[in-house]
């Protein structure tokens, strides 16, 4: 058995926990949309045309914003397609996705959505094919009260109250040449800070996005990042990170080590927003919105079963596996741990789209292996996070050196302490975790949950959808005062909760 220690300490702390670090994303793309949340069709469909099954799936996961409606396919969006009367709204080619757009789904049935799963709508604009007029268009169509012609607009569709949507998007992956319109940083930062002012003077109190490179691995990564944060720094109030980790090359040491390299992107990502705020001599501090995140193969199940220009295409639809969830778990204790300058986080998607829920069109839903991880640090995960002090062996690999064979976030509530940990031992033993919780003296007992399976390769299906869910802990956790021992199983995923 390997062993790890953890010291913390309760005045010892990082950041308030943003709440909106555990969105989610919903893109106009294959089934997340269509067949997804909206069909008609389906037995438990609301007088909407959204299915419950999937409202109950996604409220249990707690997203507190949802990111709309792309993603690369906003960047060829005409926003005015998708709202009015459904019979009267046209049918388009999407040239991102190569897909068929009814619009028969559109920013209203959005937000109605959002009310129905309890999130705030996260609005992309389209800064690909479209401009600064648009932009300020669709924000008038939405927060505007009315007496305008958008405003009225939206009233003659059914809604007379304003969707005050608070977070916009400035655009998507601006720097990809895979992107509708993309641009270089020059280009982007201009019009982003065009678009911005705009909307801001339509409505002062949004929030806005400025999109940083697609990846930390893009030819651009930095450049990028200072030039248009230069020409846009005035309108931005966050900027997003993308990143999509894969096990590919089957070298799953490599892969569990991944998440670290995510803190090295965020950090990285940091230091170039305030290097860009030195530069200006401002006051004003430009936090992060790591709104695309998740295990993504990018090779694997990408094959289309559909026509291209179908409805609803089998795209991205990745079933995810025990060890997808371990990466999960990690990135997640990532985002944790740096929630002192990620303010926004969104899964990237939510359903059937490289998602933690998954449907059958006109049958089930259910949850794959990564929804456990996610649903347990959004439900335990808000409070404070504490400076999880680590000792434990480390390991070399592909992907990074000196990984340790444990991570661990701890996440501090007015009821509980929360110890969220991932054994990713590659010699694949338990490890004896041994806990200095120093100035917590009163704690009350002790609870330890486990994902596991003997199988790194297990997936839930419609067939067997709880094979990879969570279970207590085979030995529960020795408390004595304030120190305590856990097993953490080999590669597993844990929540060790302690009562105050
Ligand atoms: O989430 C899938 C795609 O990944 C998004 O459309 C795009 O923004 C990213 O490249």
């Amino acid at each position: 058995m390997q062993k790890a220690k953890l010291t913390l300490d309760k005045e010892f702390t990082i950041s308030e926990v943003d709440p909106r670090l555990f969105g989610g994303f919903a893109e106009h793309l294959g089934r997340h949309i269509y067949t997804g949340i909206y069909e008609p069709e389906h037995p438990t469909a609301d007088a909407q045309g959204f299915r419950q099954d999937v409202i109950d799936l996604v409220k249990d996961l707690r997203m507190p914003v949802m990111r709309y409606p792309g993603g690369n396919f906003v960047s060829g969006y005409r926003w005015e397609d998708g709202v009015g009367s459904k019979d009267q709204r046209p049918v388009r080619l999407d040239l991102a996705w190569g897909a068929k757009e009814p619009n028969t789904f559109g920013t209203n049935e959005f937000a109605d959505w959002c009310k129905k799963v309890d999130a705030a709508p996260m609005l992309a604009v389209n800064l690909g094919t479209r401009g600064p007029e648009q932009a300020q268009e669709l924000v008038e169509y939405c927060n505007h009260p009315g007496g305008t012609y958008w405003s009225d607009w939206r009233k003659s569709h059914g809604y007379a109250d304003p969707h005050n949507v608070k977070l916009w998007c400035l655009g998507n992956e601006m720097d990809g040449p895979w992107q509708m319109g993309s641009k270089t940083a020059f280009e982007y930062g201009r019009i982003a800070n065009e678009a911005g002012k705009l909307m801001k003077w339509t409505d002062p109190s949004i929030e806005m996005v400025l999109c940083g490179s697609s990846g930390r691995g893009m030819r651009t990564f930095g450049k990028w990042e200072w030039e248009s944060l230069h020409e846009a720094y005035d309108v931005t109030d966050y900027l997003s990170l993308h990143t999509y980790y894969g096990n590919a090359d089957a070298d799953t040491p490599a892969f569990l080590a991944q998440p670290d390299n995510m803190s090295d992107f965020i950090l990285e990502s940091v230091a170039l927003s305030d290097a860009v705020g030195a530069s200006k001599k401002s006051k004003k501090k430009i936090n992060m919105s790591f709104d695309e995140w998740n295990v993504w193969y990018q090779t694997r199940d990408q094959v289309d079963q559909d026509e291209k220009w179908s409805v609803g295409r089998h795209q991205l639809e990745q079933k995810y596996t025990m060890e997808d969830a371990l990466v999960v778990g990690g990135m997640l204790i990532t985002l944790l741990s740096h929630a002192d300058r990620v303010k926004i986080g969104c899964i990237a998607q939510v359903v059937n789209v490289i998602g933690p829920i998954m449907t059958e069109p006109g049958g089930k839903g259910w949850k794959q292996t990564i929804y456990h991880p996610f649903e347990a640090a959004s439900l335990y995960g808000r409070g404070t996070v504490l400076r999880s002090l680590v000792s434990a062996p480390t390991y070399e690999s592909k992907a990074r050196d000196g990984a340790a064979i444990v991570m661990v976030a701890s996440v501090l509530d007015e009821n509980s302490l929360t110890i969220f940990a991932v054994n990713r031992d590659p010699s694949g033993q338990a490890v004896e975790l041994t806990g200095d919780l120093r100035g917590f003296e009163s704690l009350k007992g002790v609870q330890h949950s486990v994902l596991i399976n003997d199988d790194l390769k297990a997936l839930n299906t419609a067939a067997d959808p709880d094979r990879v869910s969570p279970q207590p802990a085979g030995t529960a956790p020795a408390l004595d005062g304030a120190n305590f021992t856990a097993i953490l199983p080999p590669y597993s995923w844990n929540v060790i909760r302690f009562a105050l």
